[in-house]
């Protein structure tokens, strides 16, 4: 089968990922309406390409924060990549450090951060970051990705309790014995942990923004706050010393009916004014979707599902294949619409339909 798209990695993990696995990616919360929309809403804008501008010479290369990636497509956090492919986490980081981008590890990876930092020593990583009640395992997780060399502390922000996901309660999803979220290992000792592999509640709702003083307190790592939609929020998190924001429904895996992310990004960055970076994640399948989320002002954009995807094809090199076809593909857009490097990308180059 040639993979010439990420659609193509859908299609393959569709069909080769055992139903449960498949449905847990997939899935959305309630009618999955915000998951399908952050799709949707990328065909309603349109390019403002320019022409006879020497594209013979392109440069994708950006920096997040500071550090230098190959293209501005990096990986999101997302949990369980055993599910996905038996070498889990590690495999992503050897992909996206194979092509010099960031991988955001989550909280709820079934292999270490120990494991993960080994299996690519070097690479370009954040951390992603669930609080839970139990302040002494999020403080842990903190320093011990910070001794570790990650990066930068991404908090997922859109989380107090999981959505209602409506395959995974029918299926009554459980992690397979032999996985474990192995960040969490003795944690939760005893508990009954069916929700997710932890136990129910966990999670900490009471979070407000005065916890990001408390993680600045732990940690000289950046914040990146993930999951803000708003104006008002994006200025709380500028105000409260957040470096950056990632644009972000949880792949409408949270609340439905909130809008898709590309449409919720121009008043983020409007109310941001270039004081910290913003960044973006939902939906992006193709490099020309790529293109627009720069122009409408995010640095860098986020892949959850294709990475996935990627993984379930091949491991590592699939996880590489996909980031390899985005990245030509973004290439490519850039060229078509005018663009040699990314500093040229611009709001100018896009338009909404007015359908
Ligand atoms: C996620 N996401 C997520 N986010 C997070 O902060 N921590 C996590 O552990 C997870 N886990 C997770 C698992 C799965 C299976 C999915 C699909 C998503 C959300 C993720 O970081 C990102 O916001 C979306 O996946 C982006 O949308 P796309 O690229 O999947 O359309």
């Amino acid at each position: 089968m040639a993979m010439v798209c990420l659609s193509d990695f859908e299609a393959y993990a569709k069909k080769y990922l055992p139903k449960i696995a498949w449905d847990f990616f997939a899935a959305g919360a309630d009618e999955c309406s915000t998951r399908d929309e952050n799709i949707l809403a990328y065909k309603r804008i349109h390019f403002r390409p320019r022409m006879l501008r020497d594209v013979s010479v392109m440069d994708t290369r950006t920096k997040l924060l500071g550090t230098e990636i190959s293209f501005p497509v990096g990986i999101a956090p997302t949990g369980f990549h055993q599910l996905a492919w038996p070498d889990g986490e590690k495999s992503t980081a050897r992909a996206a450090n194979a092509m010099n981008t960031c991988y955001i590890a989550s909280t709820y990876s079934t292999c270490t951060l120990e494991e993960i930092s080994a299996a690519a020593p070097g690479g370009f990583r954040w951390f992603q970051l669930y609080i839970h009640r139990n302040r002494a395992v999020s403080q842990q997780l903190v320093q011990r990705a910070e001794a570790l060399g990650f990066q930068g502390l991404v908090l997922t922000a859109d989380l107090p309790y999981t959505g209602k996901r409506r395959d995974d309660v029918r299926n009554g999803f459980r992690l397979p014995p032999h996985m474990k979220l192995k960040n969490l290992e003795g944690a939760f000792e005893g508990d009954d942990c069916s929700e997710y592999g932890l136990p129910p509640n966990s999670l900490d709702p009471s979070v407000t923004w005065n916890d990001i003083y408390w993680l600045q307190s732990l940690t000289r790592l950046p914040i990146i706050i993930k999951g803000i939609l708003t104006k008002e929020d994006a200025e709380l998190a500028v105000r409260h010393g957040a470096q950056g924001i990632i644009v972000s429904n949880h792949g409408g895996r949270q609340l439905d009916g909130g809008p898709a992310t590309i449409d919720a990004l121009s008043e983020v960055v409007e109310a941001v004014q270039g004081r910290i970076e913003v960044y973006l994640d939902g939906g992006i399948r193709k490099g020309s979707d790529v293109l627009k989320a720069l122009a409408l002002g995010a640095k860098c954009v986020f892949i959850g599902r294709p990475a996935l995807w990627g993984l379930a094809y091949k491991g590592e090199e699939g996880l590489q294949d996909v980031l390899k076809i985005l990245h030509d593909e973004f290439r490519l857009s850039m060229a078509l619409a005018g663009c040699a490097s990314v500093s040229e990308i611009g709001r100018h180059l896009v338009q909404f339909s007015k359908l």
